[in-house]
């Protein structure tokens, strides 16, 4: 009987993947976020930033930027990014789009993801954007192959598979991302998204990401480890403070987070109801290190 066992099977090496996350107010009220008020010192985030770049080798690590505000409204943090990418390093930055197509310009070594919740005003009801702004995201998202960060809140699935067939009818070649709306401390899901029910698209996320979403709906319990547990480690910067934490989540338990210095791993994570990009990061394009030549098995 012929099998369809390849041996020696396809390997693929990846990224380390490091979140970092600087402080930063924001211009814009999303009703499902809390915006902290944030005096930003972007001179002592650069040093920070630089002082976690030197812990790397430009070519196996894909760092995220992010910001707890909005990250484009910091112009000398983001065009400290764009050198340190020119340089070599892979950073891809995320922002909530109101900026573009500005922020992009100048800066063609960042990648990008952007938040967006539809195609549409109704859609984004809980961010507030303009039918203007959110096309102009999408604009953007189309021509630098932007992934799209999408907070699933109960948008109805026609609109849903709507945007689906307006990103495929643009030629799309990014990544659309829905997320649930966060439960916080564990509480359970309030919303739930079938991939059964989705218009088939290259760039939606994998069946398997919805299939976990839609067992913490059913159970309240996660059954699968999230690519951040193989392959994760936030930084948290404000100024010249770097705060470290295994895990991206929302409620991460406060005596978890520790100093500047080696990463700690974790068997075991008190991950509660959270699902989110993490769960199939190691998968994204982005992820891809050089590959160098596949590495002879020795024979005995
Ligand atoms: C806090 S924002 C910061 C970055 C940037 N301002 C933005 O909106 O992309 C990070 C991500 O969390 C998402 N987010 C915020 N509140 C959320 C919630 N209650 N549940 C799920 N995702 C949420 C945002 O849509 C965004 O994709
Ligand atoms: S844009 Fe981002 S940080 Fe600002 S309120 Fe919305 S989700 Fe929160
Ligand atoms: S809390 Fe969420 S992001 Fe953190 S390790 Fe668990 S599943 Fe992954």
């Amino acid at each position: 009987m012929a099998s369809d066992i390849v041996w020696p099977p396809p390997v693929k090496r990846i990224r380390a993947y490091r979140n970092i996350v600087v402080d930063g107010a924001c211009n814009i009220r999303c009703t499902y976020c809390e915006v902290k008020k944030a005096k930003v010192d972007q001179a002592a985030t650069i040093r920070s930033l630089d002082r976690i770049f030197a812990d790397y080798e430009p070519d196996g690590v894909l760092f995220r930027v992010e910001s707890d505000g909005e990250i484009t409204l910091y112009r000398k943090i983001v065009d400290h990014l764009q050198k340190r990418a020119s340089e070599g390093y892979r950073i891809e930055v995320l922002s909530n789009g109101t900026k573009v197509p500005t922020a992009l310009e100048g800066r063609p070594d960042l990648l990008w993801v952007f938040s967006v919740d539809g195609h549409t005003e109704e859609m984004n009801a809980k961010r507030g954007l303009k039918q203007a702004q959110i096309d102009r995201i999408i604009d953007a998202a189309v021509e630098v192959e932007a992934e799209l960060q999408a907070v699933y809140w109960g948008q109805p699935v026609e609109q849903v598979n709507d945007w689906i067939d307006l990103l495929t009818a643009r030629g799309y070649r990014g990544r659309l991302h829905f997320m649930p709306l966060l439960a916080f401390k564990g509480q359970p899901l309030t919303v739930n998204l079938r991939y059964a029910d989705l218009h088939p698209a290259d760039f939606l996320a994998p069946p398997e990401y919805f299939r976990r979403w839609n067992h913490i709906f059913d159970t309240g319990k996660r059954d699968a480890v999230c690519d951040q547990i193989t392959n994760g480690y936030n930084y948290q910067v404000s100024g010249d403070e770097i705060r470290m934490v295994k895990c991206d989540c929302y409620s991460v338990p406060k005596h978890l987070v520790h100093g500047f210095g080696p990463i700690r791993e974790f068997d075991n994570w008190p991950c509660g109801t959270c699902i989110a990009n993490q769960e199939f990061n190691n998968s994204r394009d982005r992820m891809l290190a050089p590959q160098p030549g596949r590495i002879p098995l020795p024979i005995v």
